[in-house]
């Protein structure tokens, strides 16, 4: 097999994409890159008016869908919708998820199903509808999850619910890549670190204005590269574990947080 040159490694031409929470912060900042690879791309949001207006934003083919991932009708929604407007779907970026945070203690079992609902459940629903649809296509395909370093090691008090969804997410991950290894299907996921998005530039959900703060600046201040990441440090991997240069990863993990977790 010859050798493919750079510019066709990193290519997504003609390829069709969902990305997930795409909207916004590092979802979105996928769809950028995506986008500029020549992929056609599936904008998928629970916030149908942000998810319009990011598609504006961009030129390119991309068709923003209004949808909530944790609802029971939305793996075949997108797959549907993607399948109707490109043609078919060779990747899928599981992004979307929600990081409320508040003690156990204090926990109402609602916050913990929302969660796991969101973060987990419509995950692995949506890859399985995209995984169908990747074997009946017969050529393969790429599934990407966002996890997170938390996937791996608890960051702040106040996350069980999402560290025990986003710790799902990686080891969904790895089975879901050894049942569809066969299908040539790859599925890996990245873990960021602190990434500074419109999801962390507000007060979290169950924390005030000044804790928010208080806790991003004590993040902050362990990371050994000295600031926090920008979407386009996830998107980039993103693009490597969509494209060509990452043919022979599976059931992989890729931790993206400026040494975060060495500390
Ligand atoms: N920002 C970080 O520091 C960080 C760190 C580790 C992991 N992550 C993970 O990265 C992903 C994106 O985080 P972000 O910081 O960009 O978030 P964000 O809040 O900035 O953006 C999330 C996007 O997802 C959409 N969304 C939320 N719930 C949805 C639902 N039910 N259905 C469809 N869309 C929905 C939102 O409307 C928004 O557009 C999440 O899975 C998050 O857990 C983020």
């Amino acid at each position: 097999m010859s050798a493919m040159e750079c510019k066709e490694l990193c290519s997504l031409a003609g390829k069709s994409a969902v990305v997930t929470g795409g909207a916004m912060g590092i979802g979105f900042g996928i769809v950028k890159r995506f986008v500029e690879a020549g992929a056609s791309v599936l904008l998928a949001d629970v916030d149908g008016k942000a998810a319009e207006a990011a598609a504006a934003r961009l030129s390119g083919r991309i068709v923003p869908l209004a949808v909530d991932v944790g609802s029971d009708t939305a793996a075949d929604t997108i797959v549907a919708r993607c399948v109707e407007s490109f043609g078919g779907l060779d990747i899928l970026v599981n992004n979307a998820g929600i990081f409320p945070t508040v003690p156990l203690l204090q926990m109402p079992p609602e916050l913990f199903d929302r969660v796991l609902r969101i973060n987990l459940r419509g995950l692995v629903l949506l890859s399985k509808a995209a995984g169908l649809q990747m074997v009946k296509q017969g050529r393969g395909g790429k599934i990407i999850n966002i996890g997170s370093i938390d996937s791996l090691r608890p960051s702040t008090v106040g996350l069980a619910a999402y560290d025990t969804s986003k710790g799902g997410v990686l080891m969904f991950t790895r089975s879901l890549a050894l049942e569809m290894a066969p299908h040539a299907v790859q599925v890996n996921a990245i873990l960021p670190g602190g990434i500074t998005t419109e999801g962390t530039a507000h007060p979290l959900e169950g924390m005030t204005e000044s804790q928010t703060k208080e806790m991003l600046e004590a993040f902050t201040r362990k990371i050994p590269l000295g600031h926090m990441g920008v979407p386009d440090d996830i998107a980039k991997v993103a693009l490597f574990l969509a494209s060509p240069m990452s043919d022979y990863m599976t059931g992989a993990h890729v931790v993206v947080d400026g040494g975060a977790l060495l500390v």
